[in-house]
């Protein structure tokens, strides 16, 4: 018998999407369905991939230059496609990741203002042509997410940035989306916990069908 490759699921978002809770909530979604789920999260999922997220999101390093910090997340991207999620799509397995390439189109392109071209050559580069099967953006205004994010604790080196940084986040995941209907979902993470899910369900429920339909 030959194993069919899994499936690669992402999601993103800005700062107090609930993408915890969400992800959480997939992940049972799939779960139930019996599928195999690998749960991980970018810059981070392998040993080395978690140290890079150290040096990226802690303040020892707070004027990082803008290269440097999108070639250490391509580094851990490198380090977490060859030690663990190719290697689980290949065994069936599906992956699912807390953020993944579009974080660094949003975040290092958008928020930082680095060339999306120069973004591309690393992202073909790295993940030779191989992308995510779905994507779901968690999407709510900046300022409502900074309200629910601000609640919590000690913020990162992302999460001091200001309000303007967070606009222009937001608005290259929306391009993103709009670029890649086929793989994108939009959620609207602005309404209560329940209705965010409910979306989520709409959405995930029939992928997880096709899937299993084109693998029989
Ligand atoms: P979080 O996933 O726990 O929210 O934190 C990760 C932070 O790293 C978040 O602020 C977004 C940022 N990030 C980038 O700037 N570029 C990337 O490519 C990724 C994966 C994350």
């Amino acid at each position: 018998m030959t194993i069919k490759r899994g499936r690669f699921i992402t999601v993103e978002g800005g700062e107090g999407a609930g993408k915890s809770s969400n992800l959480a909530f997939i992940r049972d979604l799939l779960e139930q369905s019996g599928i195999e789920v690998v749960f991980t999260r970018e810059p981070g999922g392998t040993a080395l991939g978690e140290d890079i997220r150290d040096l990226l999101l802690g303040h020892k390093h707070t004027g990082m230059a803008s290269d440097t910090e999108l070639l250490l997340m391509f580094a851990a991207r490198a380090e977490h496609l060859a030690r663990l999620i190719m290697p689980a799509l290949n065994e069936g397995k599906w992956v699912l990741c807390d953020r993944f390439t579009d974080a660094s189109y949003a975040y290092q392109g958008g928020g930082r203002g680095i060339d999306i071209n120069r973004i591309k050559q690393l992202e073909d580069w790295v993940q030779k042509g191989m992308v995510p099967d779905l994507t779901l953006l968690l999407d709510l205004p900046v300022q409502t997410g900074l309200d629910r994010a601000g609640q919590r604790s000690e913020p990162d080196r992302f999460e001091v940035e200001q309000n303007a940084f967070f606009e222009r986040v937001r608005a290259t995941y929306l391009q993103l989306a709009e670029q890649n209907p086929s793989r994108f979902r939009i959620i609207d993470a602005a309404v209560p916990l329940p209705q965010v899910q409910e979306q989520i369900e709409i959405v995930v429920r029939p992928f997880i069908q096709a899937q299993s339909k084109a693998d029989e």
